[in-house]
């Protein structure tokens, strides 16, 4: 449906009357369970009614599946948690409807930094609104694991490797980590991060240069976080992210390296993130911010109340209020510029002050394992390479990094997206 500013402001001055949305979002976890409350909350507070459709499942894989039957079936939900390549893909199908003249009529494209409105857009439209900036270079540790052994948190790879072997020489699990791909990926992003650096890591995954990926470099990150299957939990078969960070705030674990949904679910459970837990930049990434855009797509519709409830819906995540609200708790911040940090944590304001820094530096880089550097196809490729090698004690990182390679290359065209 084409939008002319005359049908927005129409839509918007409709007589007021309870709006229903049904949302489709993954954040099921007791600190993401506890982020979904306030936007529920915010929305009943407008007399609206909230259908909530959440699929269980870090990362989203299992609530993808689900939208895909659903849009299929010709039903899809009013709005969804959809962010990076999934938008883009969703949009190219016709399947979303285009915000742009709402962000123009309400002066939005202002409010937004230029990585969310470039993240956002599409050919001129803009596919979602958004709601929250997660970093995902973080290392988190156990302060009073580390003071009671007498450890100095690690600021590169090969330090964390020395660390890591204390901490297991004292019975101590020093990586708290589940063996599902998705985390296993995020992990991999870090070590890449850290090993190679900025450069490395545009040329591997926002290039795709076969050279780099099958170059000594690769083989160098490969072999690093093939090392760190030393390191996980004896349990780690199915353990999810949030029972890893459950096994960090016991101390059953020392680190865990996750993006800072970790810190939502920290301070569910009454853990001060930044004292109890610090936060640091995962192994030698200070300086650089590889980031996760949450955001929330509207499904094209035809009935006037469901674009109505849209647009109220849209609306209500482009304000600075609910937007510093529901960031402080899902461990996220503000996706809007110039937020009022007065009132987060200390992780969340040096990962402001970071995102800054890195937005000034051209230090910002898309997260490849959040599905912001690579389209769903090839992500999905890459996690299939790195679970099967991290899974298996006698696989060969020079091989790897050529099936790697391979299977990148596989998933380059039919993407059903451009690439940015
Ligand atoms: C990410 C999502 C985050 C967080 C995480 C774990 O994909 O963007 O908001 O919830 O999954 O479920």
């Amino acid at each position: 449906m084409k939008w002319s500013p005359f049908a927005v402001v129409t839509l918007l001055s409709l007589p007021v009357s309870a709006s229903q949305v049904e949302v489709l979002h993954w954040w099921t976890s007791g600190g993401e369970a506890k982020a979904v409350e306030v936007l529920k909350s915010e929305w009943a507070e407008r007399g609206n009614q909230w259908n909530d459709f959440a699929v269980q499942g870090g990362g989203g894989k299992s609530a993808m599946t689900v939208l895909k039957s659903r849009a299929l079936a010709a039903n899809p939900p009013e709005a969804a948690n959809l962010k990076g390549y999934e938008l883009d893909e969703w949009a190219s199908l016709g399947f979303l409807r285009d915000l742009s003249p709402m962000a123009e009529h309400l002066g939005w494209y202002p409010k937004m930094p230029p990585m969310v409105r470039d993240t956002l857009s599409h050919n001129g439209t803009l596919m979602a609104v958004p709601i929250g900036i997660h970093r995902i270079n973080w290392l988190w540790l156990n302060r009073a694991v580390f003071e009671r052994l007498g450890l100095t948190p690690p600021t590169d790879w090969e330090q964390f490797v020395t660390v890591a072997k204390q901490l297991k020489a004292k019975g101590v699990t020093p990586l708290a980590i589940g063996n599902e791909p998705w985390q296993l990926t995020v992990l991999f992003e870090t070590v890449v991060l850290g090993e190679g650096g900025k450069a490395f890591y545009r040329k591997a995954f926002l290039e795709q240069d076969p050279a780099t990926l099958t170059g000594p470099e690769m083989v160098r990150a490969l072999t690093r976080f093939q090392q760190l299957r030393d390191f996980v939990p004896e349990k780690y078969a199915g353990l999810k992210w949030h029972q890893a960070t459950n096994l960090l705030e016991s101390g059953g674990a020392a680190m865990q390296i996750m993006g800072d949904w970790v810190k939502g679910e920290l301070s569910a459970g009454n853990y001060r993130p930044g004292e109890d837990i610090e936060c640091l930049p995962s192994p030698g990434s200070a300086g650089l911010f590889s980031y996760n855009l949450d955001s929330i797509a509207m499904f094209k519709q035809r009935d006037p109340a469901q674009l109505q409830a849209q647009g109220e819906l849209a609306q209500l995540l482009m304000t600075p209020e609910f937007q510093a609200r529901f960031n402080r708790v899902k461990g996220s911040i503000p996706a809007l510029s110039q937020p009022d940090m007065r009132q987060f944590d200390r992780c969340a304001i040096r990962s402001y002050q970071d995102f800054q820094q890195a937005e000034q530096g051209g230090n910002l880089l898309p997260s490849m394992s959040d599905g912001m550097a690579v389209p769903t196809n090839m992500r999905q490729a890459i996690m299939d390479v790195l679970s099967s090698f991290f899974n298996d004690p006698r696989a060969n990182p020079e091989q790897t990094a050529l099936q790697l390679e391979r299977a990148m290359r596989s998933t380059r065209s039919g993407t059903g997206a451009e690439q940015k």
